[in-house]
């Protein structure tokens, strides 16, 4: 089988930052750092929606940042993969504010417009998150990105080097209590 690449969403960041995550562990860590943040985010603003994009190659390890940065959001069961089912829904309760996390797989759309087909384009206004791997088979159809995520594997097999970028002001305000090294 023929490795499918991953592309690159463009658009200039205003910040970015880079780790380099030895074992899962530390991808896991910097996930829960994530979480925190978000989540100091969305309850100072109260309503607001950050849209994500997930970008790396087969196996680069999107799906397992997302199920640590989910779980600790405060999600207690599984987060399965949405390779099938294209969307998986996340209630979540932050200091009693509802929101939802979305977490989307486009790998397998057959058409870049299959997501607004499938009725999600209300999803990106739910007060939460939209975090999307595979947002290049969509051909730029989605809503602006506020945060973009790349995985990128290293030498070792369980290296990887993860790179966290705001692309908007929100964005910007969501990555605010993340450690800038
Ligand atoms: N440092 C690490 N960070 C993340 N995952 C790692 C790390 N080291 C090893 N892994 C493993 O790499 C695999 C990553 O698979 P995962 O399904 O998360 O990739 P993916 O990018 O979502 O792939 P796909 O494009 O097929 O959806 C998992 O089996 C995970 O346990
Ligand atoms: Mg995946």
């Amino acid at each position: 089988m023929a490795q499918t690449q991953a592309t690159t969403i463009k658009a200039e960041p205003l910040t970015s930052i880079e780790r380099y995550c030895r074992q899962e562990g530390d991808t896991a860590s910097l996930a829960k750092q994530l979480a925190t943040s978000f989540a100091y985010f969305l309850t100072q603003q109260p309503r607001s929606h950050l849209n994500i994009s997930l970008e790396g190659n087969l196996g680069a390890g999107k799906t397992t940042f997302t199920r640590y940065l989910i779980q600790a959001m405060g999600h207690q069961g599984k987060v399965k993969s949405p390779t099938y089912t294209l969307c998986e829904l996340y209630p979540l309760q932050l200091q009693q504010q509802d929101i939802t996390v979305h977490h989307f797989d486009l790998y397998r759309m057959r058409d870049p417009l299959e997501w607004q087909e499938a009725g999600f384009a209300e999803y990106f206004d739910v007060p939460g998150l939209c975090l999307i791997e595979w947002p290049e088979k969509a051909e730029g159809t989605l809503p602006a990105f506020d945060i973009q995520i790349q995985l990128s594997a290293g030498a070792d097999e369980n290296e990887r080097t993860i790179k966290i970028s705001a692309l908007s002001e929100s964005g910007l305000a969501a990555l605010k209590d993340i450690e800038l090294k």
